[in-house]
């Protein structure tokens, strides 16, 4: 695996692939689990040349959230992406992404899929997200790009911004990888003990018991919203929301709808964690 810093020599290795190899991204912010690695799976499966991207980005963090604490394991994570068979790791600095002038530099907002939930809560966060992102893809041009639906509303925002943009790339949504206790693997898992890793698997197992909720014929949605908040409150995480959403659009689901997401994030302690499931009904 070839480990690159700047756009210059990233572009010199990519540019015998251009035009007539297909390149997958998996742009990540490094600390990396076999939740990343099934990106990566997936891209070399499928594409000749693959880049995994490692870059915190500052600009989706906000002031009170944890970009200074957020875990970093390079060694750990080059050997991780070498073993996967990682063509590129692409490691940029915060001065190769951005200005000295962060204020004053132009900004991606996405509106609607990211005005509520994690927008609403972490004012400001989808516009670093989308605007890093589209950073990455005009830098490595990839044929194919790599989410996770763990991040199940930066996914659409992504999806909208290359929409929108008319970015020519390929986005493609990975199912979420799990511990067996069906926890969803995140970086910021590292920040629970065991104790409380046992409490967030009440997190998935509670959007489980409200799937199958909404799958009653006449069932009142907001009902079940509130004893599932209710039900996590219990178990002692502290719901920031929950909610049974239309799944293209997010907005709240109706009896109507076929296509159904709930979305949860809690806070455990001052860990925050977010996780969905996909209903179809
Ligand atoms: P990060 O949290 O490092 O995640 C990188 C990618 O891995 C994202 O697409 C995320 O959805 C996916 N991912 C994380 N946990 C996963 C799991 N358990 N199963 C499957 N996929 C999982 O998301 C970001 O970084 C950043 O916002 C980024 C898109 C890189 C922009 O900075």
């Amino acid at each position: 695996m070839k480990i690159v810093n700047s756009k210059a020599e990233l572009q010199a290795l990519l540019s015998n692939a251009k035009g007539h190899k297909s390149i997958g991204l998996t742009p990540t912010m490094g600390n990396l689990h076999s939740g990343h690695l099934k990106l990566v799976d997936a891209a070399v499966e499928e594409c000749d040349v693959v880049v995994c991207s490692i870059f915190v980005n500052p600009t989706q963090f906000g002031p009170d959230e944890d970009l200074a604490n957020y875990p970093r394991t390079l060694e750990a994570d080059k050997q991780k992406l070498n073993s996967a068979n990682c063509d590129i790791l692409f490691l940029p600095t915060v001065a190769e992404m951005y200005s000295d002038d962060l204020n004053g530099e132009t900004t991606i907002h996405v509106p609607g899929v990211s005005a509520n939930y994690c927008g609403q809560s972490r004012p400001g966060h989808f516009d670093g997200v989308a605007t890093i992102v589209c950073k990455l893809l005009n830098i490595v041009q990839p044929t194919v790009s790599y989410f996770g639906l763990k991040d199940y509303q930066q996914f659409l925002v992504i999806n909208k911004l290359v929409d929108d943009l008319r970015l020519p790339v390929k986005v493609v949504g990975i199912e979420t990888e799990r511990e067996s206790s069906g926890l969803a693997k995140s970086s910021r898992n590292n920040y629970l003990d065991s104790n409380q890793k046992d409490l967030a698997a009440g997190l998935y197992s509670t959007l489980q018991w409200a799937a199958g909720q909404i799958q009653i014929p006449l069932c009142n949605f907001i009902a079940i919203e509130e004893s599932a908040t209710n039900r996590l409150n219990q178990l002692g995480l502290t719901v920031d929301y929950f909610s049974i959403c239309h799944s293209n659009s997010l907005r709240p689901a109706s009896q109507k709808d076929s296509e159904l997401t709930i979305l949860a994030a809690v806070f455990l302690g001052k860990t925050r964690l977010i996780d969905n499931i996909h209903v179809r009904l």
